[in-house]
């Protein structure tokens, strides 16, 4: 019987379990074993495995994490980690393995592929949604609609408080998750990574904002530049940047009571964004990518990456997915500066009363 292992790699993101359950399921149909590697490249380095049959995936669907855990590890970073990765590839007796994960996990399948051969297949995931060729990767959505929902909180409690409100947002360099949030909770300012902070703009809008209603919303991105600012310097294995400790709400915040006389506060939602159960289009997305995986494995597409394209499931080059990273563009930002912060004074009757 053939054998596929199944790893799950970088930052854990809902949709990982449905995903998992899908290739499981589907590889299990087309009479193959599976296994489940532990913790991510770090266990094809140490060789750490489980059973993966049907029966252990049948009730991952809705649930949270990843079933295998997961590492940062970088096989390339490690003294002998990637001979290590191909000698354990053998003596488990894998025919094939499916990597999921983000930029870092997929580009070292990528890397294995053309560098050894390996027959490596890769499943896109992030909750930061910057995997090139694909549309979207699961975890997005999740991460956004936690985000929204304590966006929605923030304002409820600053209404009451006449303050600005700042909820600070995961994506790292790329800013979909501020930028997804801030529109879909009719935020007054967002901070995105692709383009400085305009302090001014920003309290004008929030002044503005706040002399209307009373309250001032803002969501911005982990990774914002704030000028004046100097920027963070530490790296880890795969070379991003390790991100400010004091997080960017906070600094955010300061500047604009300061500027604006306005009583602000601030608070970060960090890994909740990560936990707790996938949103229906995660599941789905999940689980297709995942049932995808398997099937690429079985028509041998080896170094290939498993994307959503329109609604479609397709094939697409691993080398295509790695490499640059997708982040918010100029039609993007122009949709913001549409809705966010554009608002002139208000009508004597709001929109919607007749
Ligand atoms: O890449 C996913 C992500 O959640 C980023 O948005 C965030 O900057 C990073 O992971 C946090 O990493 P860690 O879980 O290692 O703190």
């Amino acid at each position: 019987m053939k054998r596929i292992a199944i790893l799950t790699g970088g930052g854990d993101c809902p949709g990982l379990n449905p995903a998992i359950r899908g290739a499981v399921l589907q590889a299990s149909a087309l009479g193959y074993e599976c296994v489940g590697v532990l913790d991510g490249w770090k266990g094809m380095i140490e060789g750490k495995t489980r059973p993966l049959a049907a029966a252990d995936v049948e009730e991952l669907v809705g649930t949270g994490g990843t079933a295998l855990g997961t590492s940062r590890t970088n096989p390339y970073k490690k003294e002998g980690g990637t001979q290590k990765v191909l000698e354990n590839f053998q003596r488990l007796g894998l025919d094939a393995l499916v990597a999921m994960g983000g930029e870092d996990t997929l580009g070292v399948a990528n890397k294995l592929h053309k560098d050894f051969k390996a027959n490596v297949i890769g499943v896109p995931k992030t909750m930061d949604n910057d995997l090139n060729a694909t549309d979207y990767t699961f975890g997005f959505d999740t991460a956004a609609t936690i985000a929204v929902d304590a966006a929605e909180r923030l304002r409820d409690t600053g209404r009451s408080h006449k303050r600005v409100m700042v909820l600070e947002v995961m994506g790292r360099h790329a800013g979909w998750v501020a930028l997804f949030t801030g529109i879909a909770s009719g935020a007054d300012y967002v901070c995105l990574p692709e383009r400085p902070v305009d302090v001014k703009d920003m309290t004008a809008k929030l002044r503005a904002a706040h002399a209307r209603k009373g309250v001032g919303l803002v969501v911005a991105s982990e990774a914002v530049d704030i000028p004046g600012e100097k920027k963070e310097e530490k790296l880890d294995e795969f070379g991003h940047m390790i991100l400010k400790e004091r997080g960017v709400a906070e600094r955010l915040s300061e500047i604009i009571q300061r500027e604006t006389g306005i009583e602000t506060r601030s608070a970060v939602i960090g890994h909740i964004q990560r936990g707790g159960p996938p949103t229906l289009f995660d599941r789905m997305l999940g689980t297709r990518v995942g049932v995808k995986a398997a099937q690429l494995v079985h028509d041998g597409k080896f170094g290939q990456m498993v994307a959503q394209k329109g609604d479609q499931i397709v094939g697409v080059s691993l080398q295509d997915a790695v490499g640059e990273l997708k982040t918010v563009n100029k039609d993007w930002l122009a949709l913001l500066d549409t809705l966010v912060g554009a608002t002139g004074a208000r009508t004597k009757e709001p929109a919607g009363t007749r």
